[in-house]
């Protein structure tokens, strides 16, 4: 993150929730959640955490903590096991977590029940304990009460650090809140500020990119910012729902169906409203969803059949340049084609250059976002890179996210 996002925290207020900085710590123990939820990776050496950046993420509040005096009993979900699957036990997360810290981290049992509660009551100030994937337990995603008493028991203080995870109310993000002091983290509190800035405070022109496979996952945006952006760009998969809503032939291109409907109501409104919505007007296709496939640059976007189109094509990453080359606040969610594979990297790789390099204040939310532009090595060359894929996505709509209103106001 650049200077210039921490210039303009400081003229930004409006977070109304209790700051772990005010917490009484010391010498408590403290639940912390974060989003731990990490990519995994099978090596010789075992399953290893794949990218640590929300590891890398939770760091400041975990270190605040321990040099305060706290004992910490980390929680966090790791993907969506069916029950109590090994494949997503949070091992490598307590291992890599280890290394970064340097601290002592323990790998609790199980997520609640006796063994792991004796294991918190033995923590020192400074150590770390990791409990076990919160979705191990059926009541987590259920927000069950008793769930959430027991994860209560395990701490003094709650502290939220899970933006990514704050549009679900679940009993360690929501239901626990309510039974312990309950204080924002850093970063939840840094995200939430700075998208609630640029959802309501953008610099202008606000120019948002949305791109991905599913218009569905966008379409509360969509709606959000036809009255408030002054443009739309739209690539990845979802622009074929907006093709097919208007009788363009898609080829085999990938279309959600539920996603032709939405696409065809946001076409209607967007011509009454006073933001520009800007769809490809050329394509790269493929012959399949394949790197070695066959590959060929249509002028146009009338798909033919046996071809599926994979990115933009140069004329509209051209346009989308300009756009966002002149807007004043960015948020770019969801890659603008199939970026990883090579042949289809070009109009991702064009656009995340184009935010890297661009004067306006720029944020960048999403899993597939984040990737690709840590794939092109431009990371740090955003202004706020969010952890949050939907909760950033909730949040920009106006929805409230349950994990944040829980926490106690300031
Ligand atoms: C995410 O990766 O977006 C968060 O960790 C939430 O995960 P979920 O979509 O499985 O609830």
């Amino acid at each position: 993150m650049s200077d210039r996002a921490g210039a303009r925290l400081s003229e930004r207020g409006g977070f109304e929730k209790a700051s772990v900085r005010d917490a009484e710590i010391d010498g408590r123990r403290v639940l912390l959640r974060a989003d731990l939820n990490v990519p995994l990776e099978d090596t010789a050496e075992g399953r290893v955490v794949g990218d640590d950046t929300r590891i890398r993420a939770a760091l400041p509040t975990i270190e605040l903590l321990r040099e305060g005096g706290a004992a910490v009993v980390l929680v966090s979900h790791l993907g969506r096991p069916q029950g109590r699957d090994p494949q997503f036990s949070m091992r490598p997360v307590a291992e890599r977590l280890a290394e970064l810290t340097g601290a002592p981290v323990t790998l609790a049992p199980g997520v609640i029940g006796e063994p792991v509660s004796e294991l918190a009551r033995g923590l020192g100030p400074g150590e770390i304990l990791v409990l076990e994937n919160s979705r191990f337990e059926p009541g987590e995603t259920e927000n069950d009460p008793e769930l959430a008493a027991a994860l209560a028991g395990l701490g003094d203080v709650y502290v939220d650090d899970a933006f990514g995870a704050a549009h679900r109310a679940h009993a360690s993000t929501e239901g626990v809140a309510r039974l312990l002091p309950a204080y924002a983290g850093l970063l939840l509190e840094r995200e939430v500020r700075e998208l609630t800035a640029v959802r309501d405070h953008p610099a202008r022109p606000l120019c948002v990119v949305l791109g991905g496979a599913k218009v569905s996952d966008k379409i509360g945006v969509i709606d959000r910012f036809l009255e408030g952006a002054d443009s739309i760009l739209i690539g990845g998969a979802m622009c074929f729902s907006f093709f097919s809503s208007q009788g363009i032939a898609v080829g085999d291109s990938l279309v959600e169906e539920e996603g032709v409907a939405l696409a065809g109501h946001v076409l209607a409104r967007a011509q009454a409203a006073d933001c520009e919505l800007l769809l490809p007007i050329d394509l790269v296709l493929g012959r399949s969803f394949d790197a070695e496939t066959e590959v060929r640059e249509l002028e146009g976007v009338e798909v033919p059949d046996a071809w599926m189109g994979l990115d933009l094509g140069q004329r509209t990453v051209a346009a989308y340049e300009r756009v966002i080359g002149d807007a004043g606040t960015v948020f770019w969610n969801g890659p603008m084609g199939a970026f990883e594979l090579e042949p289809f990297a070009a109009g991702t790789r064009a656009v995340a250059e184009a935010v890297a390099a661009a004067p306006a204040f720029t944020v960048v939310g999403g899993g597939d976002s984040v990737a690709a532009l840590s794939a092109f090595g431009l990371a740090d060359r955003v202004d706020w890179l969010s952890t949050g894929g939907g909760a950033s996505l909730e949040l920009m709509e106006g929805r409230g996210l349950p994990g944040v209103e829980a926490l106690r106001d300031a």
